[in-house]
This record gives C-alpha cells, structure tokens and sequence, in this order.
C-alpha cells in the first residue's frame, strides 16, 4: 500500500525482505544501525531513487543497490538519503565556552591549533568553531580546522559556506557582523561565511568506519551528534581511531545526548560530554 507524505508525494511501502537489504546496506556502508522498524523512514527517503531508477518496488530497488559496484553513484546516493544531517550554528553552545575557557587559554602561541569537526554535516559546527578561534586567537596563533562526513552531498554544501538566513539565530550578534556577509539579488535571504574563515576550514569526505587517512595530530576532536547512530561496538571502534589521532591531553567533545560509558578507552572524563586523551 502507497501513502502520501505531508508533501503530498507518494511514498511506497517497504516490505520486510526489502527492508533488511537496506537495513544491512547501511550497515555496511556507514556503520549505521537503523533497528527494526524503520520502514517509515526509509521509504519517505528512498521512494524519490526508485521513482528515478524507473522501479515498481523496494525488492527490485533494494536488488539494484545491492547488486551495484561500489563505485556506483547510487550507493552515495542512497547513503546520502539515509544519513541524519540535521546541524545549525552553534548548536550545544557549552562546548564552545569550555574550548575557550579550558582549551584555547593553555595553548601555546607558537604552536599550530588543529581541530576536527568529524561528521561535520554541512559546515555550521566547524564555522561556529571558526567565528570561535578567529576572535579569541587573532593574528597571534595560527589554525586550521579540519572538517568531514560521509556525504558527499553535504560537503559540497559545506565547502560553499552559504546558509539561508532562518537558521542562523544561535549565532552571536557580534560573529555575525563580522564573520557574516549578507546575500543580496539572487543571494537575498543567504549569507556567506567570511571568505577569511573559508580559507582556514577545509572539507573532505572521510567514512569514520573505515582506517583513517594520514591526518596528522588534532588538538581538539569534535565528534557530536552521530555516536546515537552506531552500535556499541562500531561506536567503540570509531572512538579508538579518533583518540589515536589527538594528541596527548587532545579534547574530545561528544554529543550532549550521547556517551561512553562503560568503553575501555585512553580517554577521561573532564566535563559534561568533555574527554581528554590520556
Ligand atoms: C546529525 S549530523 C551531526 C552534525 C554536527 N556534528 C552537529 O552536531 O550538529 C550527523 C552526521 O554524521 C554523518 N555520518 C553518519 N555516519 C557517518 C560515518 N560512518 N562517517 C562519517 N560521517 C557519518 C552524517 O552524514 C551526518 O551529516
């Protein structure tokens, strides 16, 4: 049976075989565990590639997924629909007073400051960062943040650093004047990150279940609001090779929602949320 979104646009029912290909698939790929009863979800997200694909059903989309090469686009298609990337400006606004009280204060001037925005989504957490390290560093440090995801979709997004006005209420009065341009014609309703942030913050798509690239040494690590989406064991995994790239005393922050307990790791707890390498 069809049902139709609040959009108006007809999704197709997920039936069980369907489901746990796409379900696995995910899995896989991203390290994403979906549960049992997703179906909802999947199929509000998944009807528009099978419309697009010309198929008259989950079985056959899920058979086309499954049986396509990895390098095919339709893999990073689905992967990119089935991904979470809700994000905004400043969002957990605690973890950018402790990176400024307990983190920025100790670092020494003549020493790079580098930091990770791991599943950065579309570039709001790392330009918040950004806004954070130009105003209190100035000229006197030099840094560089270093932002990723598994999406493709998303990090061209943020590599553009254009967002729509609506969403940039949490930023701080002052950031915004000086770190925000107003669009104006066609840009009216957008504003674009400082090009000066822009240059300092660079973009890559990097899947954190998969061995990690030669990244260097990372000051501070921040991994917010997608450990909700693995399993104890992927998250654990994941953790382990993001510790190993900080560097010693490096801080980890963690999603307010999100935690590691019980987790057998070279990390302390310092503060709500707040790791440090040990
Ligand atoms: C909800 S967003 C969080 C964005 C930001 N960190 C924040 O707290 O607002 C979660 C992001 O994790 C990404 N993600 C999910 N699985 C991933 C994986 N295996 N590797 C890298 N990124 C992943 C998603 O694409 C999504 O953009």
């Amino acid at each position: 049976m069809n049902s139709v979104t609040a959009s108006g646009f007809k999704s197709e029912e997920v039936a069980e075989k369907a489901y746990k290909a796409i379900r696995e698939f995910i899995y896989a790929e991203a390290g994403i565990d979906l549960g049992p009863s997703k179906h909802m979800l999947v199929s509000s997200r998944l009807t528009k590639r099978l419309r697009h694909n010309k198929l008259d059903s989950f079985d056959a989309y899920a058979e086309f997924l499954i049986n396509s090469k990895p390098s095919d686009i339709e893999r990073q298609m689905a992967i990119d629909l089935l991904t979470t990337n809700e994000t905004y400006f400043f969002r957990e606004p605690e973890h950018f007073e402790t990176l400024k009280k307990d983190v920025l204060v100790n670092h020494p001037k003549d020493k790079r400051f580098r930091l990770w925005s791991a599943a950065s989504s579309s570039g709001e957490e790392a330009y918040s960062i950004a806004m954070v390290l130009d105003d209190y560093f100035g000229d006197r440090v030099s840094w560089e943040i270093f932002g990723s995801d598994i999406s493709s979709r998303i990090i061209q997004k943020a590599r553009k650093g254009l967002y729509q006005c609506h969403r940039i209420d949490a930023i701080p009065r002052p950031y915004l004047q000086r770190y925000c341009l107003k669009g104006k014609g066609e840009y009216d309703g957008f504003l674009l990150v400082d090009p000066k942030l822009r240059a300092k913050t660079r973009f890559t798509e990097l899947n954190l279940i998969k061995p990690l690239p030669d990244l260097g040494r990372f000051d501070v690590v921040f991994l917010r609001n997608v450990l909700i989406y693995f399993d104890n064991d992927t998250k654990e995994k994941i953790i382990r090779s993001l510790a190993s790239v900080l560097r010693q005393d490096g801080i980890l922050f963690i999603g307010h929602s999100e935690s590691l307990k019980g987790m057998d790791l070279p990390l302390k707890l310092i503060g709500p949320t707040t790791y440090q390498k040990v």
